[in-house]
């Protein structure tokens, strides 16, 4: 349990073992599912819950907290880590209502079965009192689900924004002190959970523009007590602008592939061109996910597999067709025996992007003088485009 300010409590709990989210996010600091206790003078209310893994920790905190009695449990999201614990809470405190808009409530309903005579369904600006302190509730769809709501509390001007601003770091301070460390932990998890919605953070982070906000309060990570630090990296990542900075995304079964990949990194440091280098087989899929943010190109390169792409490079394909990073390029090159369908392939999983798709550069076999001089070329347009780019 954490004090954020007199009569407003942290209650949830952090998870420092946790390695995978989703089953498929890593999770390398860990995380920490936050839950905050408001005490109004007339009324208490629980802003979100904790990860079903973590109701003891929760309801040992409210305990603590010498809570008798809960009249509001605010749902700002119903993805589990934050709802899963609403059944137990509300069983210790038959009482309580859940606060939550429309969809939420429905998306409760679903999954977790949450009866429907518990519900005050809120409209997209409306006020509740705790006597001295209200809560406000703005509609923030998309970080990270359609529901999506954060929760003001007006008098504190604190900003409960549950995924909205969160980072995957568990940490026994909760507000942010190190700011590196929170902001390599916030665009890591901006890029694995909200870079999809980019467009919706824009008008999200619009609506919020006139709120006074001293304080943000996700429900993963740290407090931010210097909401400038965040709300300008979140600014900073949904603008349109990239970096000089290239991912290159390869997989070689026995070395043509890698060969092609190391001299055209070599190509494009010459030219002055960032490259962060992914070997996919053990890669961590989540740094290549952070680098995606600002990156202003992926370079994907796959052997042929079995007629086709190879399984790691179809599933970077299919992650960077899901995350829809800003990037402006995309190039796949690979090698091949005989033949094959490995460019069709990755294309067909690459179908959401926006980017642009250069010439796709397959070589047979090992590369030769002919394939140097089109990496050459490939590497002359990488840089051009950056050039263009930068304008
Ligand atoms: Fe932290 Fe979308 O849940």
């Amino acid at each position: 349990m954490r004090q954020v300010k007199p009569d407003i409590l942290e209650v949830g709990a952090i998870d420092w073992d946790r390695r995978l989210f989703d089953e498929i996010i890593p999770l390398p600091d860990g995380t920490s599912y936050n839950a905050y206790l408001i005490k109004g003078s007339e009324k208490i209310a629980l802003v979100d819950t904790v990860d079903p893994t973590k109701t003891e920790t929760l309801l040992t905190n409210l305990a603590e907290a010498g809570v008798e009695r809960i009249d509001y449990l605010v749902s700002n999201h119903a993805e589990q880590d934050h709802s899963g614990s609403i059944p137990d809470v509300l069983e210790l405190f038959p009482d309580a209502k859940v606060v939550t808009n429309e969809k939420c409530k429905n998306m409760l309903i679903d999954l977790l079965s949450i009866d429907e005579q518990k519900f005050i369904v809120i409209e997209d600006g409306q006020e509740l009192s705790l006597g001295n302190k209200t809560l406000k509730f703005i509609f923030t769809p998309w970080v990270h689900w359609p529901e999506t709501i954060s929760t003001y509390l007006v008098e504190d001007k604190i900003l409960f924004s549950c995924d909205f601003f969160g980072s995957h770091l568990a940490a026994g301070e909760l507000f942010v002190k190190d700011k590196p460390r929170v902001y390599e932990t916030a665009k890591r998890y901006y890029a694995e959970i909200m870079m999809p919605f980019r467009g919706l953070i824009v008008k999200n982070l619009e609506k919020l523009k006139n709120l006074k906000i001293e304080i943000i309060a996700p429900s993963h990570g740290q407090v931010y007590d210097e909401p400038k630090f965040i709300i300008d990296a979140y600014k900073q990542w949904i603008s349109d602008v990239v970096e000089n900075k290239v991912i290159i995304a390869y997989v070689s079964m026995h070395g043509s592939t890698r060969k092609t990949v190391e001299y055209l990194v070599s190509a494009l440091i010459a030219k002055g061109i960032a490259v962060l280098q992914f070997d996919l087989v053990g890669a961590d899929i989540g740094k290549l996910a952070i680098e995606s943010v600002d990156a202003a190109g992926i370079v994907l390169a796959s052997p042929t597999f079995l007629g086709g792409a190879h399984p790691a490079a179809a599933y970077a394909a299919f992650l960077v067709n899901a995350l829809r990073p800003k990037i402006k390029y995309l190039a796949i090159i690979g090698s091949f025996g005989w033949g094959g369908r490995m460019v069709e392939q990755l294309k067909g999983l690459l179908a959401n992007s926006k980017a642009e798709l250069f010439e796709p550069l397959l070589i047979k076999g090992e590369p030769k003088n002919e394939d140097f001089r089109k990496l050459d070329e490939l590497a002359e347009k990488i840089a051009s485009k950056h050039k263009e780019l930068k304008k």
